[in-house]
């Protein structure tokens, strides 16, 4: 399939694709519920609440031979499509797990040239085929808006009366990854609730206000740093639209100097409208205020280079830079806040070592924590989107009274 086919397959989309992103989010919603997932912005404070309580339940019940039996009928009348025609290993894998969790069947392409579209089929004549045979649709793709023109396809198709099926944004272009916030966004608030183990006389949080008087617990208030490829990582973009939702916040961002590793000045303008404060740096020895930037950070979250997306001068540009003021080393891990999250979306560059693995026993590493969340909250949007969280409180209150 050539791009100029891919552009008339979309251009039937173009003016829903051209319009702000505001006017698209009713599109991809049914009530109080998600019809598909698209874009981050969908995921409002409230919703983030209720799927993270769905994961919360998932996540224990799985732990029981019964009660996880009970989870793997919820939804054993599903099936799923896995198209992942962009390389994956955690989106992929965990999904495939989440699906196995809920008893969801699960199908997948992963190489395109193995579908009809070698044949000159048409990428929206695959979807709709898929949507024949699958309950949902979830996808990841180097081409953006491909997801989002798919819900709008589904949506037409609703509106004809015809068979319809959620769309999930597994990855866009260089875009969107409003999965990856979510667990992220799962994996920060589990980090800030700052629960004790056992009933200690002295809670964690009372430890810790002993250094940091002014520390809440959740995910407002706090400074965030971000690391490494800002400009073209779709996790940070979804995420730091994610936590932008949250009062008070601070992002830094850290970057080579380089325009396409830089924070775009939309997405910057953005944050800012929505009241976050934003500063922007080009080492991790930086300061702010005169105190370094790591020994002011609440969570740190940092991104590989993604070379997939260079063009032939950047790769010629970037093989000059620096990328020592870059990378996580464990002195720079000791700076960091005594409470703060390590995060990183994986993979990590082998070559660049942007966190040496020397440093993956610290105890504020959540990177493995993060993939296996991952799982949770990939299980947790399949039972909001297939309208189940009230079979699955049901079927927990059989084994919890909690
Ligand atoms: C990320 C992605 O694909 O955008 N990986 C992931 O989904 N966990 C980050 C990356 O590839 O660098």
């Amino acid at each position: 399939m050539n791009p100029a086919d891919t552009l008339s397959d979309f251009s039937t989309f173009q003016p829903l694709l051209d319009r702000p992103i505001e006017d698209k989010l009713m599109d991809f919603q049914r009530e109080q519920r998600l019809k598909h997932l698209i874009y981050a912005a969908q995921l409002k404070p409230d919703l983030l609440a209720r799927l993270s309580h769905l994961a919360d339940m998932i996540r224990r019940m799985a732990r029981q031979r019964e009660s996880n039996l009970a989870l793997r009928q919820l939804l054993s009348h599903k099936r799923a499509m896995l198209y992942f025609t962009q390389p994956s290993t955690r989106t992929f894998l965990s999904f495939m797990a989440a699906c196995q969790i809920l008893g969801i069947t699960c199908n997948e392409v992963r190489d395109p040239k193995t579908s009809s579209e070698i044949k000159r089929e048409s990428h929206m004549d695959s979807i709709r085929m898929f949507s024949s045979y699958f309950d949902v649709i979830i996808m990841r793709s180097p081409i953006a808006n491909f997801a989002e023109c798919c819900a709008y396809m589904m949506n037409r198709l609703e509106s004809q009366e015809m068979r319809s099926v959620p769309t999930i944004n597994a990855g866009s272009g260089s875009d969107e990854h409003p999965t990856q916030a979510l667990l992220d966004f799962y994996t920060i608030q589990r980090s800030f609730t700052f629960d004790s183990e056992g009933a200690a006389p002295q809670t964690k949080l009372d430890v810790l206000r002993q250094s940091y008087p002014d520390l809440q617990p959740g995910p407002a208030g706090k400074t965030y740093l971000f690391c490494g490829d800002i400009g073209r990582g779709r996790t940070v973009r979804s995420l730091a639209t994610v936590l932008s939702q949250y009062h008070s916040q601070r992002m830094i961002f850290v970057s080579p100097d380089h325009g396409a590793l830089k924070l775009d000045q939309g997405l910057r303008s953005r944050l800012v409208d929505a009241g976050v404060t934003v500063h922007e740096f080009e080492s991790l020895d930086a300061e702010l205020n005169g105190q370094p930037i790591l020994s002011q950070t609440d969570c740190f979250y940092m991104t590989r280079i993604q070379r997939e997306h260079n063009s032939a001068d950047d790769t010629e540009q970037m093989a000059q830079l620096d990328l020592g003021p870059y990378q996580l080393t464990p002195a720079r891990v000791n700076q960091l806040r005594e409470f703060s999250p390590i995060m990183h979306p994986f993979p990590r560059d082998s070559v660049v070592q942007e966190l040496p693995m020397q440093i993956d026993s610290d105890p504020r590493v959540m990177y493995f924590r993060q993939a296996r969340n991952g799982m949770w909250v990939r299980a947790a949007l399949l039972v909001h989107l297939f309208d189940a969280s009230e079979e699955l409180f049901m079927a927990y209150s059989q084994f919890y009274r909690d």
